[in-house]
């Protein structure tokens, strides 16, 4: 069991521009940020994830970069972000930032020149055609806003290639000037000193004819190569794959151990929710017999929710019918092939359900990451546009505009929520602070808890028969720690006999709340649970 900080670490995503308004003008920036650090520490944050803070002109969240060296100037400027980063890490915080590799803005120096004429030399940074019907074989993936994955340029004659918005041209990587350009940038910011990157969009650099175009071998063999950049250069940073894809295909962007680190469980997560909604384990037990070994230090990144829609891609049809129906019941909440809506609201501001659900995560065999806001059950708001309704500020009080910005309220960058049940007078960190019982409170446990439970980061997982569908349970186990999750998905009180004939003897503890259990006598051990109840069992 060899430790490596990322595997341990219990993540947190923030929205730099929705967190903390330092300067009045409505917009969240560094010096906001880094004065909330001592929030994040208290929290148990072991590292941030940062979306892009890159100039852009923002039509995608900033995942439409214009200049990858530098701060989006509402941001704050590179001094900022270096204070920042320092004093990260002077509180023991990791920072890996958004690196969008697969396409830039149509902004972007590169594809402002690149429109100039099939000759500059800039032309061949980007991908294109003289008609729109090359690589005919590729899904769309918004298909609320594109019709098809070209279009045209007026000033050059062709079509250019874009997986995403038709303002986002994606990167030619058969150009090798455009992977020593991307190398570049990865060395820059790890220069600066930043923890690593949560790489966007990897399963679509390259094309190939007759192909779905994502995950090409040619794509492999330039993550090969940055990995091996980074192992020889920066040892100590990590890389994470966003890849909505298939279980097996995920493997395959760990490589043999010689791509990325980590790679988020895309798979598991709307299973998470169809189990709740079921009343039944089964989806998230099938999903677990289903997930690869990776490779000895790799490790999965778990989440439940983050700054997009709660993705359906790759689910089957009939569940994504499920998903929608029960999840989504206004037209307002789907968005693209998902769900745009935040994590309390989801679980109809359920609290125990929310414990159980994050319980569970907690003790799946990976690292869990927070989105911001989660922590204290943030709502959502489904009359913005795209997913900017799951990204509104920070409540951090019942002050003006939630203590997120002294501006006026319409100069925000978007909308404090105002729904009377997730308004900032009754959700905020303040108060959420203040009262032992809340969900913030909670959180800031269950990560203490799970700081001293290695099994969860280093452990294999075996998967018990409960010989009942509404209770989830399975060992997590090291050469010396075992530790047993029990989970009621259900509303109501459940029980089950579990058989640990190999435990027999052993005391039982329950850690979350220390309490001692009964030992093991026999070979079956009966846990009895009220709804939504669960318990990370010790042996001792
Ligand atoms: C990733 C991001 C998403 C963005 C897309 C295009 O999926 O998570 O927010 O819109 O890439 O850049
Ligand atoms: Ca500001």
């Amino acid at each position: 069991m060899k430790k490596q900080w990322y595997k341990d670490a219990v993540y947190y995503e923030v929205n730099v521009k929705a967190f903390q308004d330092s300067n009045d003008d409505g917009i969240g920036d560094f010096p906001g940020l880094t004065s909330r650090l001592d929030y994040l520490a208290d929290l148990g944050v072991g590292c941030l994830w940062l979306m892009p803070m890159y100039p852009s002109p923002l039509k995608d969240g900033g995942y439409d970069i214009s200049d990858y060296r530098d701060i989006h100037p509402d941001l704050g400027t590179l001094d900022d972000f270096k204070k920042f980063l320092a004093e990260a890490h002077a509180r023991g915080i990791k920072v890996i930032t958004d690196l969008v590799m697969n396409h830039t803005s149509d902004t972007h120096f590169w594809f402002q020149e690149a429109l100039k004429g099939i000759d500059n030399p800039y032309h061949d940074y980007y991908v294109w055609s003289d008609n729109d019907k090359k690589y005919a074989g590729t899904r769309i993936i918004f298909i609320d806003t594109e019709t098809s994955n070209w279009t045209f340029a007026d000033s050059v004659g062709q079509y250019y290639w874009h997986r995403f918005f038709s303002h986002q041209p994606d990167l030619n990587y058969d150009n090798p000037k455009v992977q020593e350009e991307m190398l570049d940038i990865v060395r820059y910011w790890l220069d600066m000193g930043i923890d690593g990157f949560r790489v966007d969009a990897i399963p679509y650099l390259f094309e190939r004819e007759g192909t779905s175009n994502e995950n090409l071998p040619e794509t492999h063999a330039f993550i090969k190569r940055i990995r091996k950049v980074m192992d020889a250069e920066y040892p100590q940073a990590m890389l994470l794959a966003e890849a909505n894809q298939e279980p097996e295909a995920l493997l395959d962007f760990f490589g043999d151990g010689d791509e990325f680190h980590m790679a988020y469980h895309f798979p598991l997560m709307p299973r998470m929710f169809m189990a709740l909604k079921k009343k039944d384990v089964s989806p998230v037990i099938e999903v677990l017999n289903k997930t690869p070994a990776i490779p000895e230090g790799c490790q999965w990144m778990m989440f439940l929710r983050n700054h997009d829609e709660l993705t359906l891609e790759i689910v089957s049809t009939e569940e994504q019918e499920y998903m929608l129906k029960t999840y989504a019941p206004e037209n307002r909440m789907k968005s693209n092939l998902g769900i745009r809506r935040r994590l309390m609201p989801l679980l109809d501001g359920n609290q125990r359900a929310n414990q159980m659900m994050n319980a569970m995560l907690f003790a799946m065999p990976g690292a869990p990451i927070i989105y911001y806001g989660d922590e204290i059950g943030m709502g959502e708001n489904i009359h913005l546009n795209d997913r900017d309704g799951v990204r509104t500020p920070m409540q951090w009080d019942a002050g003006k505009n939630g203590g997120f910005s002294n501006a006026a309220a319409h100069n925000l960058i978007l909308p404090v929520i105002g729904d009377p049940l997730y308004c900032p007078a009754c959700v905020n960190v303040a108060h959420q602070e203040a009262v032992a019982s809340s969900l913030l409170n909670f959180l800031k446990k269950l990560i203490q808890v799970r700081k001293g439970l290695k099994a969860f980061a280093y452990g294999t997982i075996e998967i018990l028969d409960t010989g009942n569908v509404r209770v989830l349970a399975f060992v997590r186990r090291t050469a010396d720690s075992v530790v047993i999750c029990v989970f009621n998905v259900s509303a109501e009180a459940q029980w089950c006999l579990l058989s640990l004939s190999s435990y027999a003897g052993k005391k039982m503890r329950e850690c979350f709340s220390g309490a001692g259990f009964p030992s093991v006598d026999g070979g079956s051990y009966t846990v009895m649970m009220e709804g939504y109840g669960w318990y990370y069992l010790e042996t001792e």
